[in-house]
């Protein structure tokens, strides 16, 4: 392989060619388009931080969910902001909860569709953490109670994935033992085993109105110096009988991606959360780059990386550029 023998030019001289020789490929197959769902009819409210994503009422939740299915999208991933929130998050596993409606109302349109919920409490506790608190400190344990009712909750609701995302020791575990209790045992487990404590979140909290009142996150969301800890988050989350694992955010941790693809062998999703989409709208409104060219570049990085699944706000733009070609 040295020059000029072998000269690595040649096979790039042409689209053709270049095609031919491509390694890594995206497709549509690959998206999950996160929604968020409010309590309300009739609501479509633009979400400011992430422009192009709004905040639907469940029938407004249910036409975007058709129209992602219709550009060939394979999966939603629903978030809910409850109609009130209490110390517990209770609204939560409540059979009339806002994420249970969605769940029944796109399942009944487009049962193809694979439906995906995220589990976690803190859209629903007044102090915006992410569990029961005990002495100002999240109780693991009673939180896990909770978590659950609510992913049983989500499976009488018709999911086909529960996505439990708090990060708490055990979760992935209490989620099956009570699924399979409750004759779910077919309803999958995307766990969130490697969620970083992020400020690549920020946007996110403004859609739904979770930042925590007091402290943050980074007692039970990982440190971002880490990487031998998420291999051992994933692995433990295989162990407790996840059938995905999840690396949070995407591309400030390609690595982490690749290590935990490399170690676990389960599909690995990752997640291009909302302050990476509002980077790059934010400069593409700009003019400072290239919308198109950024998006698909970026999620064929990550794709590379090592994700066979991407969950990302851009899934309609990118399914629509896919199919242009
Ligand atoms: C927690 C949750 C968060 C995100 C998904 N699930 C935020 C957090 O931990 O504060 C972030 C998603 C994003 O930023 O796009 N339920
Ligand atoms: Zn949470």
């Amino acid at each position: 392989m040295n020059y000029p023998d072998y000269r690595p030019r040649r096979m790039r001289r042409t689209a053709g060619l270049r095609r031919m020789i491509r390694e890594t490929r995206l497709s549509v197959d690959d998206f999950v388009y996160p929604l968020f769902v409010v309590p309300g009819s009739g609501v479509e409210k633009p979400i400011g931080s992430l422009p192009g994503q709004f905040n639907f009422s469940v029938e407004k939740a249910t036409d975007a969910a058709a129209r992602a299915a219709d550009l060939g999208i394979p999966s939603v991933l629903l978030f809910g902001i409850p109609e009130r929130k209490d110390a517990v998050g209770s609204e939560a596993w409540k059979e009339s909860g806002i994420v249970q409606k969605a769940i029944r109302s796109i399942k009944k349109v487009r049962p193809e569709l694979v439906v995906m919920a995220d589990a976690c409490f803190c859209e629903y506790t007044d102090h915006g953490h992410c569990g029961v608190l005990h002495d100002g400190e999240l109780d693991n344990d009673a939180s896990l109670e909770n978590l659950a009712r609510t992913v049983v909750s989500y499976a009488k609701a018709g999911v086909d994935v529960v996505a439990p995302s708090g990060m708490l020791d055990g979760f992935v575990g209490a989620c099956r033992e009570s699924l399979d209790e409750e004759s779910f045992d077919q309803v999958a487990i995307m766990a969130y085993s490697a969620k970083y404590a992020s400020a690549y979140y920020g946007p996110f909290r403004e859609a739904v109105d979770s930042a925590p009142q007091s402290g943050d996150r980074r007692g039970h969301q990982m440190d971002y110096g880490n990487v031998a800890e998420a291999v051992r988050e994933a692995a433990m989350d295989a162990a407790e009988g996840a059938d995905v694992v999840m690396v949070k955010p995407a591309l400030a941790y390609l690595d982490v991606i690749r290590a935990v693809s490399d170690e676990v062998n389960l599909p690995i999703a990752a997640y291009a959360v909302s302050g990476e989409y509002a980077m790059i709208e934010a400069a593409a409104e700009r003019g400072w780059i290239d919308k198109e060219r950024i998006v698909m570049e970026t999620l064929t990085g990550i794709r590379r990386a090592g994700a066979d699944i991407i969950i990302t706000y851009h899934a309609p733009y990118a399914a629509k550029l896919l199919a242009k070609g």
